[in-house]
């Protein structure tokens, strides 16, 4: 089993991330702004998917993405080459004290064992009054009606695998502790309810499809005795919206820290 449950930079996981960092704009830039000149931070960058959303929604900005993975900055340069990149460790980020006013992050604390330490990093790097901007999951929240046994066995495995592997898939709550001993003055917290039903197919198909993606992306780590389960858990999750009076609730955590 690999040690990233998301597995590796492969065209396949790429064109997941860039179709999620899509769907997740409109949530996680709800409560985030950024004036032309401001210098920004992506954080955990990957594919530079979502640092792509940010210049779209900030043309102006000075933006730099950061991660640790040499190929998933490779994709990054090769889709995103209006963004400049750094590798590095975000425990250890090689900037001086106070050099961004604002620092962006999704889906990364939930996978490392040290979220205090990288938040006491971000903190250092932020300018007075600047602030970061963390989009995280807490998949204990996740609630299907009707219930799906194949979709509970492939979260279950999910949230398994990323503990195993020092991640947190249940890191949502615990996010304001964590922000104030990195010591963080201000801390803001933004639930971000996610939710599907019949008064809008759309919608609801978009996060049922979300969720697929992931399970078909699973594969690779979770290795091939896993194949049929994840296709049926992916194949319930696509089904749900076609199934009367069915719904679905998720609720990521949204989390700035002020300096
Ligand atoms: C789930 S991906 C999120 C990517 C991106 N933020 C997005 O929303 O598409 C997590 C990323 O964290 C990176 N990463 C893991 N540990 C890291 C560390 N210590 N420092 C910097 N990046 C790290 C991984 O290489 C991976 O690209």
């Amino acid at each position: 089993m690999s040690q990233y449950i998301h597995g590796t930079t492969d065209d396949r996981e790429i064109a997941r991330l860039e179709k999620q960092a899509r769907w997740t704009a409109p949530y996680a830039f709800r409560h985030f702004d950024a004036a032309p000149d401001m210098r920004v931070l992506d954080l955990a960058t990957g594919v530079g998917a979502m640092a792509g959303q940010l210049r779209r929604a900030y043309p102006n900005i000075e933006l730099l993405g950061v991660d640790l993975s040499r190929t998933q900055l490779a994709a990054a340069r090769r889709n995103h080459g209006d963004v400049n990149y750094v590798r590095a460790d975000a425990t250890h980020l090689p900037f001086r004290d106070a050099h961004f006013d604002r620092v962006h992050c999704s889906w990364f604390l939930e996978h490392i064992p040290n979220p205090v330490a990288v938040l006491q990093e971000v903190r250092r790097v932020l300018k007075p009054g600047g602030y970061c901007h963390f989009t995280e999951v807490d998949n204990a929240t996740l609630r299907l009606v009707p219930r799906q046994p194949a979709v509970d066995e492939v979260m279950n495995a999910l949230n398994s695998g990323q503990i195993a592997a020092g991640g947190d898939p249940f890191i949502g709550p615990k996010l304001r502790g964590y922000f104030t001993a990195a010591g963080f003055a201000q801390v803001r917290d933004f639930p971000t309810v996610m939710e599907g039903n019949e008064k809008d197919l759309t919608a609801f198909r978009g996060l049922t499809d979300e969720f697929a993606d992931i399970f078909d992306g699973l594969d690779e780590s979770l290795g091939p005795t896993w194949h049929e389960r994840l296709k049926e858990g992916a194949a319930a999750m696509r089904a749900l919206p076609t199934l009367p009076g069915a719904s679905m609730y998720y609720r990521a955590q949204v989390m700035q820290g002020f300096r």
